[in-house]
């Protein structure tokens, strides 16, 4: 081995003083977290927004590609910390991806129930590739979570869904970073919300950095559901969650409560949007701000044009919005539009020719 001193660590190293860990947890990392705020430059001038400043906090740079990681080091440590031999969750995909990887690298078996035909591709080859145990539930991830409930209960399997609060604990390391990239919270964050673990972490790791004295700004939370699965918005479980981005096709949010606490506690909201909006949105920041992330991520760019329209935003504040999974996770959303791809035989005529339409 040479002298090479650059150590990348994971968010328990970095955090472990905010976090329920002890020296005896044995730590299983993927160096994941310390993701980028990148700024956001098309977007304001497309809506005309001169004076604030709005940051992508791009969690689709984690190892598996989305925001799950930061939860998942904590809930693998801790299942192996207390002995646990199998890990079991539901998922609309990212979270199967992720515990897939972390038990994977931990020795732990990993079953995970996912619904058949409605989680992105790139998720199920990383769940099934990274060797965990794949089921395909002929229902939706509302009833593979209730299944997951119940084999739990039965004590042999330890859940990793966002219901174990260790996922919440280590998921809240995002907003330290941000923090601690910014040199306070920012004014807003917004934020798409699916079984709402993630918007719940969020607030606890603004509110645990300000008693810390690291932060004296508490932002607005901005959560955002997608309209056929929007079941905090309604006030009442969606039976038949339908969407496009199918991270967030969820009727019946295990955070249900802890998002309506980080709403109100924050004077913040959580609204919908439209699967139209979420694809505008969606292509807005890729092809305009070089950013690609999933759809249920542009859900909340959806939601941010939509409150920037309605003029929502104070000036000079800062507004950070959570790209939660990377683009590459779904291929055939990706290409599902009809701007299509043009194919000519090897021939310059042919190439000139469609480089100029
Ligand atoms: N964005 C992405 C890319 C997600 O994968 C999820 C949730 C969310 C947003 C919503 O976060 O559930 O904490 O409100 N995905 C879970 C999964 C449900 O199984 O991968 P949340």
């Amino acid at each position: 081995m040479g002298s090479y001193a650059v150590k990348k660590i994971g968010v328990i190293e970095r955090y472990q003083e905010f976090l329920p860990v002890t020296e005896k947890t044995p730590i299983i990392s993927l160096n994941e977290g310390n993701t980028p705020l990148i700024l956001a430059e098309a977007l304001p001038c497309e809506l005309g927004l001169k004076d604030v400043r709005i940051y992508y906090k791009f969690e689709g740079l984690n190892p598996t590609g989305s925001f799950k990681d930061r939860g998942m080091t904590m809930a693998i440590s801790k299942a192996l910390e207390e002995k646990a031999t199998a890990v079991i969750c539901a998922s609309t995909g990212n979270t199967s991806a992720s515990a897939a990887a972390f038990a994977a690298r931990s020795g732990l078996k990993c079953y995970v129930l996912i619904p058949e035909g409605k989680i992105a591709k790139g998720k199920l080859m990383q769940a099934y590739r990274y060797g965990a145990k794949v089921i395909m539930i002929r229902g939706n991830f509302d009833q593979a979570l209730k299944l997951v409930r119940e084999i739990g209960e039965e004590g042999s399997v330890t859940i990793v869904n966002s219901i174990n609060p260790f996922r919440i604990q280590g998921q809240k390391t995002a907003a330290f970073e941000i923090i601690d990239d910014l040199g306070d919270a920012p004014e807003y964050h917004v934020i798409p919300v699916g079984n709402a673990g993630n918007i719940t972490s969020y607030w606890l790791g603004y509110q645990e950095y300000k008693k810390a004295g690291k932060s004296k700004v508490l932002p607005k939370m901005l959560g955002f559901q997608a309209a056929g699965a929007a079941p905090i918005v309604h006030g009442h479980p969606v039976e038949k969650p339908e969407t496009i981005a199918t991270a967030i096709r969820i009727g019946n949010p295990a955070s249900w409560k802890s998002a309506e606490a980080a709403r109100d506690e924050s004077g913040g909201l959580i609204e919908a949007v439209t699967d139209e909006e979420i694809g505008r949105a969606y292509r807005f920041i890729a092809e305009r701000d070089g950013v690609f992330a999933e759809p249920a991520s542009a859900a909340a760019v959806a939601g941010f044009i939509k409150l920037a329209k309605r003029n929502y935003f104070k000036p000079k504040t800062k507004i950070v919005i959570t790209l939660t999974g990377s683009g590459l996770k779904d291929p055939d959303y990706a290409l599902s539009f009809d701007d299509p791809i043009e194919s000519v035989e090897p021939e310059l005529e042919a190439v000139k020719e469609i480089m100029e339409k």
